[in-house]
């Protein structure tokens, strides 16, 4: 009998306890023995559960009891979850958590813990939700060389671009309704700010790359300026505007990593990933692309790859010899200055085609309905981010006013 505890009732963690009740028997098939929930921290009561006897609000009663080898922490937020999984993996508890925040600021030491104490640290609930992209990373793809990672990482901002591009919503309508949907937070920064998606290109970064990529070092742009007419514009080229992670490999050992909204074109595998779902392509130098897709958030789905991880760890309790990174003081992040990339963009002004094609010679023009006069949008060949940004700038100076300006992502 393996025994477990979780740390926080949340969502993700109330999942995890009816998950490993309700599905003890296959669970015990797969585990090779049964699977117990002994202790449940959370300072707040749960009155009424077939399990309320289980609850504590002190850790320590965690720490100290020797029967219970893996800590499932999916409180989120980075304090205390970084103290109670470090000192967990001190005492050589395993420790599996769903924790984004967590992992992507200090996975690589959590990591470098769980080894010295022979015991692991598993995260595949942390990126994707149910989706399996951890494990499948540096086990299935193991002969690999990684050479990008492009996806789609947060369902609520998919979910608002997917009401904008197919319901000719706005940004703010459509936020409203995730809202009321229970799929946006009240406070929906970290979603639509882009900083979720960047955590979890971090992850799925530092795994490949075998170096902790910092999301502080990570360009970051949220979804919030997107308008209608860019999605129109969008749809004028022949693509849809999707909040794009992306990071890749360069020559001289470096990663570029980006989040942005971005224009992708409508054959890409990641065009038609709508709603909530999240959708992660992978290319690897003998397999070539490898997309996986699922639901990305949700309490069961999350909770499944929690335990997935719970069980992985009754089965081979000893550390994980792949799923490892090194800790990186120094930023292996190229400046995203030092990117290229081909740009939509959208201005305004009496003059301004003439203005742009003096400054983007290789501009090509986009269309919608409805285009007031002096409103001109295009596409730019690639070009160097910093170069972009001094056309940008120019064209400022020429009277013309930018309204909008996005990447768009070559396959
Ligand atoms: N807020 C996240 C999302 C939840 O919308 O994808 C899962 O990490």
């Amino acid at each position: 009998m393996a025994k477990i505890a979780v740390l926080g009732h949340g969502v993700v963690g109330s999942g995890v306890c009816e998950l490993v009740r309700d599905n003890q028997q296959s669970i015990c098939r797969r585990a090779g023995q049964p699977i117990e929930v002994k202790r449940i921290l959370d300072l707040r009561r749960f009155d009424g559960l077939d399990y309320s006897d289980r609850f504590t609000t002190d850790f320590n009663e965690i720490l100290s009891d020797d029967e219970i080898t893996i800590v499932v922490e999916v409180m989120g937020g980075l304090s205390p979850a970084y103290e109670y999984a470090s000192a967990a993996l001190c005492q050589g508890k395993s420790v599996v958590t769903s924790n984004k925040e967590l992992v992507a600021a200090k996975g690589a030491e959590l990591l470098r813990l769980a080894k010295e104490h022979n015991c692991n640290f598993y995260f595949e609930a942390s990126v994707g939700g149910g989706i399996p992209i951890i494990r499948p990373m540096h086990l299935c793809l193991a002969a690999n060389e990684i050479d990008e990672i492009a996806g789609i990482l947060n369902g609520t901002t998919n979910f608002i671009l997917t009401k904008m591009i197919k319901e000719q919503m706005d940004f703010d309508t459509a936020l409203k309704l995730a809202q009321d949907l229970g799929y946006a937070e009240r406070n929906p920064s970290a979603d639509v700010d882009g900083h979720d998606a960047c955590r979890k290109i971090c992850i799925l970064a530092s795994l490949a790359f075998g170096r902790h990529i910092h999301p502080e070092n990570v360009h970051t742009e949220g979804i919030t300026a997107i308008t209608p007419e860019d999605v129109d514009y969008a749809a004028n080229w022949g693509g849809v505007i999707k909040l794009i992670g992306r990071a890749r490999k360069t020559e001289d050992g470096k990663v570029e990593c980006l989040v942005a909204p971005s224009f992708v074109h409508g054959e890409s595998q990641l065009a038609n990933i709508d709603d909530v779902f999240n959708g992660v392509l992978v290319r690897g130098n003998a397999t070539g692309d490898v997309v996986f897709y699922g639901k990305g958030a949700g309490k069961l789905p999350t909770a499944s790859a929690v335990v997935a991880d719970v069980i992985d760890v009754t089965k081979s309790p000893a550390t994980s010899k792949s799923l490892t990174w090194a800790e990186c003081e120094e930023n292996i992040v190229e400046p995203f200055e030092n990117t290229f990339s081909a740009h939509y963009v959208r201005v305004n002004g009496v003059k301004a085609r003439k203005a742009v094609e003096n400054l983007f010679v290789n501009a090509a023009f986009l269309n919608r309905k409805g285009q007031p006069g002096g409103e001109e949008a295009f596409v730019t060949e690639v070009m160097l981010e910093s170069q972009f940004l001094n056309c940008l700038t120019q064209l400022e100076g020429l009277g013309v006013q930018v309204l909008a300006h996005l990447r768009i992502v070559e396959d």
